[in-house]
C-alpha cells in the first residue's frame, strides 16, 4: 500500500519524506487554510519536495468553474492532481479533464456507486472517506473492501485513496482490505512507527549495557 500525507505542512512532509515513506500528498481547502499560506505557493513548494502526486482541490461547484480552475492548477507542476468533489458537475468536469490528460482525484466519496461513477468518468484516483463514515456509525471498511473488489473486477486503473484516516487501526484495516493508498494526517504518521514496547525495550537494553560495562 502506498502512503500519502494528508497535510500541506511543509515541515511534516520533509520530516516523513526523509524516511522514504511519502508516495504522495493530498490537501483540501481546510488543510490549506490551516497553513495560512497562498494556495499556489504552498502546492508548488510541495510538488517540488516530492516526486509523487500532490492533490489540490478546486473551489468551484459548477463544471465550467471546476474545469477552468483545474486547467490553471494543472500548470503549477507536472505532479499535481486536481481534486474534484463527487457531484454531477464534478463527474462532467472529470470526464472533460481526463480527455485533456489532466489527472483527477474525486473526493467526498461515501458509497461504492459513487466510486464506480468516478472511475467510469475517468478519475485517476477516488477518495472514500473512512473517518467521516465512522462518525455516522456506517461501515467504512465495507466501503473500502467492496469498492476495491468492484474496481478490480472491472479492470479500472483508478486507484483508491482511503481518506479521512483518523487512527493507526484505520491504516492497518485499509491495508488489509487492499486499498491502493492511505492518506494519513502528519500528526498520525509517527504513531505508525512508534510502540511503547519498542521504547521500553531500548531503555532496558541500554540499562543492561551500562551494568555490563561497569
Ligand atoms: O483529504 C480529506 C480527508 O482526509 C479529510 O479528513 O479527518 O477531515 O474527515 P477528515
Amino acid at each position: 500500500m502506498k502512503f500519502f500525507l494528508d497535510t500541506a505542512n511543509v515541515s511534516e512532509i520533509k520530516r516523513i519524506n526523509e524516511l522514504g515513506l511519502v508516495d504522495g500528498v493530498t490537501t483540501n481547502p481546510t488543510i490549506i487554510s490551516k497553513e495560512g499560506r497562498d494556495f499556489k505557493e504552498v502546492i508548488t513548494e510541495i510538488c517540488g519536495l516530492i516526486t509523487g502526486p500532490v492533490s489540490a482541490e478546486v473551489i468551484g461547484l459548477d463544471t465550467e468553474s471546476m474545469v477552468k480552475e483545474a486547467r490553471g492548477i494543472a500548470k503549477w507542476a507536472d505532479n499535481v492532481v486536481v481534486k474534484i468533489p463527487m457531484t454531477e458537475d464534478g463527474l462532467r468536469a472529470v470526464n472533460q479533464l481526463s480527455k485533456e490528460g489532466i489527472k483527477t482525484n474525486v473526493t467526498l466519496v461515501f458509497t461504492v456507486a459513487q466510486g464506480l461513477m468516478a472511475a467510469k468518468a475517468g478519475a485517476d484516483y477516488v477518495s472514500p472517506f473512512v473517518g467521516r463514515l465512522d462518525d455516522i456509525a456506517t461501515d467504512s471498511l465495507a466501503l473500502i473492501k467492496n469498492l476495491k473488489q468492484v474496481l478490480t473486477q472491472y479492470n479500472y486503473q483508478t486507484e483508491i485513496i482511503a481518506a479521512s484516516i483518523r487512527s493507526l487501526k484505520h491504516v492497518e484495516d485499509v491495508a488489509e482490505l487492499g486499498s491502493d493508498i492511505a492518506t494519513i494526517p502528519g500528526s498520525l504518521f509517527p504513531k505508525l512507527w512508534s510502540h511503547p514496547l519498542t521504547e521500553a525495550g531500548i531503555q532496558s537494553f541500554l540499562k543492561d549495557w551500562e551494568v555490563f560495562k561497569q
